[in-house]
């Protein structure tokens, strides 16, 4: 992996061992920076929400990203650059028309700290962190999703219109024949996705938890049949200038021992549950795509007890990880790993028997 003029990343290079890959360094040095280059290569956008120029580093024009990758049992390689606001991609040297068409060649999962609120927090992270998977699992789920959010986008602004301009009411029947059919295909996706990783993530958390609790997960449309829905919303619909049913209105409902985690599960409970779900992630990502996915953990190791670190850390065996922390001391198998530092930007290789930096 290369990398030029990326974000605070000084020109240079990472060649990361098959296995476990620690990245430490203090607050701010470009640790989650590199783990963004890495997933960049997935063909969606950056993970933090960034826009594409933001990526490039202040006061450049240009960023460019290189990966070397082994898959469909060959090696490959990738690059990406990043100029006027765009990203482009090539693949094994052929220029790509979008960096999207990266998407299923290069796969990871990321773990952030955000995503340990994912069972307390609000639906939008529960529904991302089904889309997230979903795009990379099927390459023509992201165009699918896009086209619902650009219907609905223009469905509201009609919504919006029709109080003072009566005649437009008839077109509403179009964005709503469009809108149906997308949001239909966009939450039997999401339901089917939901049903894969049930299985792999019951048994992950009956692993965590030590215990016989039931593990349950639902996706909940909001209708379901949105044609039907849209027509009976209409009146609320045009009171309140947007779509109030559709798949941008779903949840995911995680239930132990058949009662929602949301609202009853204890803090660790919760976790556990995240844990489960992200490791099930990387399962399906595997089935689904025949291959191991890369796995990017950022900064969660601090936020997981002992027993939970351990047992990430076991079942991620065998797996290529690519894992930031500030202290790598601090876990005490982190150590066996191929060891980075980051300081300023600068990546380096600590000589043998260091692991604390200087
Ligand atoms: N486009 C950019 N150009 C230069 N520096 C940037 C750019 N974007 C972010 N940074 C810098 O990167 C640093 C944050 O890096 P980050 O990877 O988030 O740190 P951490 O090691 O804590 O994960 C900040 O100092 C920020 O100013
Ligand atoms: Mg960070």
């Amino acid at each position: 992996m290369a990398f030029e003029h990326y974000r605070n990343l000084c020109a240079g290079s990472l060649t990361p061992c098959p296995g476990m890959n620690v990245i430490y360094g203090r607050n701010a040095q470009g640790k989650t920076n590199l783990l963004e280059a890495v997933w960049l290569f997935t063909g969606g956008r950056s993970f933090r929400g960034a826009r594409d120029g933001e990526l490039v580093a202040f006061g450049q024009e240009k960023a460019a990203l290189h990966l070397q990758f082994y898959s469909e049992e060959r090696e490959q390689e990738a690059e990406l650059t990043i100029q006027n606001g765009r990203r482009s991609a090539s693949l094994n040297g052929v220029p790509k028309r979008s960096p999207a068409e990266l998407v299923g060649k290069f796969r990871a999962v990321l773990f952030s700290p955000e995503h340990l609120s994912l069972i307390k927090s609000g639906p939008a992270l529960r529904r991302n962190f089904i889309d997230a998977a979903l795009c990379q699992v099927k390459p023509a789920y992201a165009p699918l999703l896009s086209r619902y959010h650009h219907t609905l986008v223009q469905r509201n602004a009609l919504l919006k219109d029709i109080p003072r301009h009566a005649e437009l009411l008839d077109t509403l029947e179009i964005w709503d024949d469009r809108l149906a059919r997308y949001g239909d295909a966009v939450a039997r996706e999401r339901a089917a996705y939901i049903q894969k990783i049930e299985a792999p993530a019951r048994e992950l958390y009956a692993g965590i938890s030590e215990n016989k609790e039931q593990f349950g997960i639902q996706y909940q449309k909001s209708a379901e049949n949105l044609r039907e829905a849209l027509a009976a919303a209409r009146r609320d619909d045009l009171q309140s200038g947007h779509t109030t049913v559709g798949p941008h209105r779903d949840d995911l409902e995680v239930t132990v021992d058949g009662v929602s985690a949301r609202a009853y599960g204890s803090q660790g409970q919760q976790r556990s549950l995240v844990l489960a779900l992200k490791l099930a992630e990387a399962d399906v990502l595997e089935q689904e795509g025949g291959e191991a996915p890369v796995i990017l953990l950022d900064d969660v190791m601090s936020e997981l007890d002992a027993g939970r670190q351990h047992y990430l850390l076991n079942r991620l065996d065998g797996r290529q990880v690519f894992l930031t922390c500030c202290e790598p001391g601090a876990v005490k198998r982190l150590e066996e790993g191929a060891l980075f530092e980051v300081r300023r930007g600068e990546l380096y290789v600590p000589t043998s028997g260091a692991g604390h930096g200087d």
